[in-house]
């Protein structure tokens, strides 16, 4: 299945599908990348879709925000392992 933005937009994602995984992806930092997932999610979890958001993100920003909100959250976010062991 081939989504339109406008059809993300509009949470259309899961007409026929089973799931689709979205990758917001660039190597450049403060490009937006944490405020267009976070927003997608929401958008797609209104529309009464399942959402789980990968933060791949060393930088954790996703899963820092979704820690710190004290409403419910509208989707889970969760992060990577982390190589290395600290402490
Ligand atoms: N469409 C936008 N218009 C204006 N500012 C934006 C927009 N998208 C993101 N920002 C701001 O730019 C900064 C970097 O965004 P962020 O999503 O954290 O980038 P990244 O995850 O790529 O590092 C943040 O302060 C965010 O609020
Ligand atoms: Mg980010």
């Amino acid at each position: 299945m081939v989504a339109t933005a406008q059809g993300i937009a509009a949470g259309r994602v899961n007409s026929g599908a089973k799931g689709m995984i979205i990758g917001v992806l660039n190597k450049k930092g403060g490009v937006g990348k944490t405020t267009i997932a976070i927003n997608l999610g929401a958008v797609i979890a209104k529309a009464r879709n399942r959402v789980l958001l990968v933060d791949a993100d060393p930088q954790g920003s996703a899963l820092t925000w979704s820690a710190a909100r004290e409403a419910d959250p509208i989707f889970p976010v969760v992060g990577m392992a982390k190589p290395g062991i600290s402490g």
